[in-house]
């Protein structure tokens, strides 16, 4: 057990009085140095795109089978030139917790999960049961791969991440349709399998952009993903030499032209589909949903540290400043919601024209559902799902409010904040199994409304307000980045009374996630992974520098909203 000092609150700040004192963080600050110091430390070791005739796309094999030295833009943002600083290996163990004897045979399943290519693994599978009609639940999904990745790496096994960004590479590579329309050269996609051809005895890749998603969504996080994923290789092997090859450098400006080109917007923000991240399924996400905007935040603060500087690579670097700037303040102001704030947009006046306006989207305050107001805590906030013209979304997401912490999106007073929130609604957000995709769920006239009657997303179910034990790794993380390492501790001891006897479920339902989920796959490999990984971050904290970037110094502090014309 830890020999951390009790007692302290976190990062010295003044405690927030709704929290129960037995809940406050235990063990926080020499926690919160550890995961700070790893997010500085160092170690340097140091494709043509065009279609492969072994891969193929998965539209078509449904049918083939029914039957210089200057400084960098953006140096300021990090402090670091590549090859980035090795993290995570030889460094102390602060709160090392007991083994658990469900360890052990996660991994096992984790390791059964192993997709390999032509004799080398290549990802994961996104359920491994047997017992339920597979969808598309038989392949790698690039999401789905980002917890078993860190897990890898942090057990010092690089390889199978290296495998995995090479072969999405290539997968980027495709000319991808959806019926007559091409899709843009840099969409990366949802998932992949590999098919074996009995016949010949040969293995090819087959790919999914969206094509054979429901709903046909291209996933706009996937291409996030694959950049955040490809700084943590980095970052934990001090490897930067993949990294810097001619096509990741290639695919890194593909995807980052696609969300960074002009066009209509007047927010920085990044606009998008329903469904077209994790919550795949029409859900009311469409819109500038924060899941989105924190990934793009962080994927683009990732792509500074990685991108080259080159005549092309600077090009992306300047790009980027000039978004992340805008993108910092829209979202710091706009998107965060707090109680003083929440009064503000109570008392907000309607049809205001002009740069003096201080409702600047036109929200009308009788929008703000009826369950808000109790659920504010005195002392926390978070980003709310989405903000577009007169209409906010006031739902709490888990992922988007995680990866703000992580990429420093939220000031650290707001980072302090969401976790805040987390304690103070710890039943209603984590109850008995960690943690709700989002909160509330959506009910009766609104379901029916939003979801467009999906039995998939019934309240409390999927990604209505159900529980997703892949999400551990997400707090965890962002538990020890803000210096609360009990908070994690406390959710990983309860997804480990119940995820091993409940044969490791994709989700559970129920205002508490008492209850295994209706559909849920059993032997889902993220929540397998998401466990390992939350349980490995917490045996080392320092590990959380894969995922967790420092504090930009030079972006601005939360200004007030009504500042903003001025700015
Ligand atoms: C479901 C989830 C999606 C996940 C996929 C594979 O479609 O909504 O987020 O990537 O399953 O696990």
């Amino acid at each position: 057990m830890s020999s951390i000092p009790k007692d302290r609150s976190h990062n010295g700040n003044l405690k927030n009085p709704e929290v129960p004192d037995k809940t406050r963080a235990l063990n926080t600050e020499s926690v919160a140095e550890v995961g700070k110091k790893a997010i500085e430390r160092p170690r340097a070791l140091n494709i043509e795109r065009q279609r492969s005739c072994d891969e193929r796309s998965m539209s078509e094999l449904s049918m083939a089978t029914k039957a210089d030295n200057c400084s960098r833009p953006g140096d300021h943002l990090d402090h670091l030139n590549s090859p980035l600083p090795k993290s995570g290996l030889n460094t102390p163990r602060s709160v090392t917790l007991d083994p658990h004897p469900i360890t052990s045979e996660a991994w096992d399943a984790l390791r059964r999960s192993l997709v390999y290519f032509r004799g080398q693994p290549v990802g994961t599978i996104a359920a491994l049961d047997n017992s339920d009609e597979k969808l598309n639940y038989d392949q790698v999904f690039v999401r789905d791969f980002v917890p078993s990745a860190l897990t890898f790496l942090m057990n010092g096994e690089p390889d199978i991440v290296k495998n995995f960004i090479l072969k999405t590479l290539r997968l980027q590579s495709w000319e991808k349709k959806i019926d007559r329309f091409q899709l843009a050269e840099g969409v990366m996609p949802a998932s992949f399998k590999v098919f074996h051809d009995p016949i010949r005895n040969h293995e090819t890749l087959i790919a999914d952009f969206g094509e054979s998603a429901i709903g046909r969504v291209a996933p706009v996080d996937s291409g996030f993903w694959w950049i955040i994923l490809l700084r943590a290789y980095t970052k934990s092997t001090g490897d930067s030499s993949l990294a810097e090859r001619p096509e990741c450098q290639k695919g890194m400006r593909l995807i980052l032209s696609l969300c960074l080109s002009e066009g209509f917007d007047t927010f920085p923000t990044l606009l998008c589909a329903d469904g077209c991240c994790m919550i795949d399924r029409r859900m009311g996400v469409y819109g500038y949903p924060i899941e989105i905007q924190a990934l793009f935040f962080m994927a683009l603060r990732c792509a500074l540290q990685l991108l080259k500087q080159d005549a092309e690579g600077k090009e992306f670097m300047e790009r980027i400043v000039k978004r992340l700037h805008a993108l910092t303040y829209h979202m710091r102001n706009y998107f965060w919601l707090d109680l003083k704030q929440l009064n503000d947009v109570y008392r907000f006046k309607t049809e205001e024209y002009s740069h003096t306006a201080v409702n600047k989207f036109n929200v009308i305050p009788d929008s703000l559902p009826d369950w808000i107001f109790d659920f504010m805590p005195h002392g926390g906030g978070y980003f709310v799902g989405n903000v577009s013209p007169a209409r906010m979304d006031f739902r709490w997401f888990c992922l988007g409010n995680c990866i703000a912490i992580l990429s420093c999106m939220a000031t650290p007073e707001q980072s302090t904040a969401i976790m805040d929130l987390i304690e103070s609604r710890w039943e209603e957000l984590v109850g008995d199994m960690p943690v709700k995709v989002c909160y509330p769920a959506l009910e009766t006239h609104e379901w029916r409304l939003i979801t467009g009657c999906d039995p998939k997303n019934t309240r409390w179910s999927y990604h209505n307000g159900g529980s997703w034990p892949v999400l551990l790794w997400l707090l965890a993380a962002a538990s020890i980045k803000t210096g609360r390492p009990q908070l994690a501790r406390r959710a990983l001891q309860l997804a480990e009374n119940k995820l091993s006897k409940d044969s490791w479920p994709e989700y559970y339902d129920g205002t508490l996630g008492r209850y295994v989920g209706k559909q849920a796959r059993k032997f889902q490999t993220w929540s397998i992974a998401g466990y390992l990984a939350a349980r490995m971050m917490m045996d080392d904290p320092s590990h959380i520098g894969l995922v967790a970037l420092e504090e930009d110094k030079t972006l601005k502090p939360l200004l007030k909203r009504s500042n903003s014309w001025t700015f």
